[in-house]
């Protein structure tokens, strides 16, 4: 897919490491200049670095007003925002809901629903005052699907599909796509606890190919709805899951 966003200008949050980093790859390397945001600078740095362009902008996305300014600094620097992918998010717990503390709920949502609204509206504005634009949101299987444990988690990811769509629909006559992403199971820091442990078998069992995926196989997925290509394509949600919706 090398050069099918040849000229466009692309954010992606949570790009330090994991899913966030693997499509900014995959979006780099399809010919688009790409920014990175995630709280760790080095990270950012080391993918500007390894690209040989870009630009870093570090810092929460749970932080009231980072995302407008990143968007800012991203306009200042290449003029335009064509694609954004609101990939930041966290899964730090791992307890049945009657065990769950108030804290971690707020941390979950104010990282992975809030910051997704932050950044999608800050890239939205920009897209609009465009005149088009992709936003890229990221979910999980457990938007949809439940699973003991994950309570603030599985909330925060049907919580971004559900923004997803509002927004899809609010701009669509705009020229501004809105379509998510729903991973299932991919080998990243933040699934390794699990994946790794006990459950790691039963989420293997579970899922039709019999597997968990490596990051780059989610990048062609988010090109495609960044590109042109997908122009009628909004509103949408692509599940790259290894089947496990569809079982
Ligand atoms: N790994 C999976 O199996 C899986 C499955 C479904 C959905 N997801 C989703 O994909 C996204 C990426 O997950 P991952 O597995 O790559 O995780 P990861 O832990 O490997 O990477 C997460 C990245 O997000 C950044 N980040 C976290 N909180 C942030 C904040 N407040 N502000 C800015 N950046 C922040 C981190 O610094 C890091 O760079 C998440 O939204 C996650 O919920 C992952």
């Amino acid at each position: 897919m090398s050069g099918t966003l040849q000229g466009k200008v692309a954010w992606v949050t949570g790009a330090g490491k994991g899913l966030g980093r693997a499509i900014a790859v995959a979006l780099a390397e399809a010919g688009a200049t790409v920014a990175v945001s995630s709280r760790t600078k080095t990270d950012l740095e080391d993918f500007v670095a390894e690209v040989g362009g870009g630009l870093a902008v570090p810092g929460s996305v749970a932080e009231p007003g980072f995302a407008d300014q990143a968007v800012a600094a991203i306009v200042e620097q290449f003029g335009r925002l064509d694609v954004a992918v609101t990939a930041a998010g966290i899964s730090p717990t791992f307890h049945r809901t009657e065990k769950s503390r108030d804290e971690d709920w707020t941390a979950v949502i104010d990282t992975n629903l809030t910051g997704t609204y932050y950044c999608a509206r800050a890239a939205g504005r920009q897209m609009l005052q465009q005149g088009g634009g992709s936003i890229i949101t990221v979910s999980s299987v457990h938007a949809t699907a439940g699973m003991e444990r994950i309570a603030a988690y599985a909330a925060s990811k049907g919580g971004v599909e559900a923004l997803s769509r509002v927004m899809a629909v609010e701009w669509a006559d705009r020229g501004v796509r809105v379509n998510v992403l729903a991973p299932g199971y991919f080998h990243t820091d933040l699934s390794e606890g699990l994946v790794s442990s006990k459950w790691g078998e039963r989420i293997v069992a579970r899922t039709p190919q019999k597997r968990v995926a490596a990051p780059p196989e989610l990048g062609a997925a988010a090109v495609y709805l960044a590109s042109d290509a997908a122009s009628y394509t909004t509103g949408s949600t692509l599940t790259v899951d290894g089947g496990w919706t569809a079982a």
